[in-house]
């Protein structure tokens, strides 16, 4: 693998076009529609979304919409942290360092330096703000992740981390007279104009029925698509909207043949998925199989803390060669007080299921857990269309290459959160009174061809996406998933629904052939993309971002 170096510039992109027909999903007319008009709408509530609307709430009239409640978040659900350079024993240089090697020649350095640098201050503003991040004595706590060179995982309540950043930045929210915020709000589409600027969004209220928000800045915060999977960590909210309708409305999205996998969630079989941190590995717990051996050496020489792509693939081998359908985190040796009040979270999850972590085994397995790729977007948080911004997971900003480092997400989130929220606002005479809106009437065209299940449709999409475009892959299985993807498409896509469980199944085989289709394309392996028909990583031809955009 070619190092990565400072002369080196951006990285080269090979761009796809992708015929899709449907611009909107639902038939408009936006003089009968109930309308809103703000200086910026911000789709998504994460620590993501929330940010910008913070670093802009001084100058601007922000509107936040969230399709669920605030608390319905993949940031509310991390557990591990936030990686920073806190210490003194650490350096920028040396989280540089790790970022760059975990990415696999596929990060682009200066978002790496930009979000690196600027972790230590959004860090110290959030503790101002009211985060109280764990401390020993008067310092505060730092662990260790795979891949990480240094303990630089600050954490909260234990393993309750994402909560307290999402409790913090809300409560922040709240108390900002211009911020105004819109739970239960599913945001169907991006709006373009003639031009295709973004002018604002159309979406679904639970109370008022459709509705456009108008506005002169958009700013896409809808998070991650582990639920393209039928094994993930995330919640029944990341459905792949904003990849989605970024796409529709022609926006470059990239590198989405990058999956992250965790390799270890909670299986109990019948139960939903539920990550159990890796800093649990950070601090000591073991990998075992089912015959109780502890096998990760053989696959890696740092062991249970070697990166999660690593660590996946190996324990999907190891359940292979042992025809089990799980592992085990061991922490029996760990002191059980210590733990309780460590990872409060784990421990209620395994006392709710009957496992005493002092004498059993935590059965493990991985599962889906961050969207690498994304809408793409510059320095500055800009997409490829004008007034449309990306920030968090939905973004792919370069910085995580082709394989994220653990808690790196939270910390772009910030970074990249307050970057939206400062090109809004500097953008000159850009508030709500001086937007042109166009009248927008989109017609879908009545469809004869019968009805699919959606809920059945999706569950099988789940199942094929976890079977074929995997944490392994290959070609003959990736031709098949598109194939059969496409034939779902046929029958779903055609039609005009009129909920978010319609909306949602067609972002998703959206999102899922992109995806099928990118992975299908790098002939590689790189990070977390490992085609086993082509195992090396190949530098000549595929150290390049594959870019896609839809074919008007
Ligand atoms: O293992 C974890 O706690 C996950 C952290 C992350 O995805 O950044």
């Amino acid at each position: 693998m070619v190092e990565q170096d400072k002369t080196q510039g951006p990285m080269p992109a090979e761009q796809i076009r992708f015929g899709e027909p449907r611009r909107h999903l639902v038939n408009i007319d936006s003089i009968s529609t109930s309308q809103l008009f703000t200086d910026c709408v911000i789709v998504g509530a994460g620590v993501a979304g929330l940010r910008a609307a913070l670093e802009a709430a001084d100058h601007r009239n922000i509107i936040v919409v969230c399709k669920a409640g605030l608390e319905d978040s993949n940031t509310w659900k991390a557990q591990g942290g936030i990686a920073s350079v806190l210490r003194p024993d650490d350096s920028f240089e040396s989280h540089i360092a790790d970022t760059l090697r975990t990415g696999c020649g596929l990060c682009e350095l200066d978002t790496v330096e930009q979000v690196v640098r600027q972790g230590p201050e959004l860090v110290r503003q959030l503790q101002e703000w009211g985060a109280k991040f764990d401390r020993v004595n008067s310092e505060i706590d730092t662990t260790l992740e795979g891949g990480h060179s240094h303990a630089r995982i600050i954490h909260a309540h234990g393993d309750e981390t994402g909560r307290a950043i999402a409790e913090t930045l809300i409560a922040k929210v709240k108390s900002q007279p211009r911020i105004k915020v819109i739970e239960n709000f599913f945001t169907i589409d991006l709006l373009t104009d003639q031009e295709n600027r973004c002018v604002g969004i159309l979406g679904r209220c639970k109370n008022r029925g459709l509705q456009i928000i108008w506005a002169s800045s958009t700013i896409l915060a809808t998070g991650g698509n582990g639920q393209l999977y039928r094994e993930t960590t995330n919640p029944a909210v990341a459905t792949a909207d904003g990849l989605a309708m970024a796409y529709r409305a022609g926006a470059v999205l990239r590198d989405l043949e990058f999956v992250q996998f965790h390799p270890t969630t909670l299986y109990i079989a019948g139960a939903s998925r539920a990550l159990i941190t890796e800093t649990l590995r950070g601090e000591g717990a073991y990998l075992l199989d089912t015959k109780g051996r502890r096998f990760m050496k053989d696959y890696d020489e740092a062991g249970e803390l070697a990166p999660r792509d690593v660590v996946s693939r190996a324990i999907l081998a190891q359940m292979r060669k042992t025809d089990a359908t799980h592992v085990y985190l061991d922490v029996r040796h760990l002191d059980k007080e210590y733990f309780a009040r460590r990872f409060p979270m784990i421990s209620d999850l395994c006392e709710s299921f009957d496992i005493d972590v002092s004498h059993d085994l935590i059965p493990v397995r991985p599962s889906a857990h961050y969207m690498i790729g994304g809408v793409k977007t510059d320095a500055s948080a800009r997409t490829s269309i004008e007034n449309l911004y990306a920030c968090g997971e939905v973004a792919s900003t370069g910085l995580h290459g082709a394989n994220r480092l653990g808690s790196n997400s939270l910390l772009e989130g910030l970074v990249f959160g307050k970057i939206a929220g400062q090109a809004v606002v500097a953008r000159e005479a850009m508030d709500a009174a001086s937007l042109q809106h166009p009248a927008i009437q989109y017609q879908i065209p009545q469809s004869d061809r019968s009805r699919l299940d959606t809920a059945d449709v999706r569950n099988s999409l789940r199942s094929l996406m976890w079977r074929n475009v995997g944490i392994t892959r290959k070609a003959q299985p990736l031709n098949e998933a598109q194939e059969i993807i496409r034939f779902w498409h046929r029958y779903v896509m055609d039609k005009v629904f009129d909920t978010p469980e319609g909306w949602e199944c067609q972002n998703m085989l959206t999102a899922a052939l992109l995806i099928a289709h990118a992975a299908g394309l790098r002939k590689e392996s790189r990070g977390v993309h490992y085609r086993m028909d082509h195992t090396q990583t190949d530098d000549k031809h595929f150290r390049k971002h594959i870019e896609v955009v839809r074919a008007n």
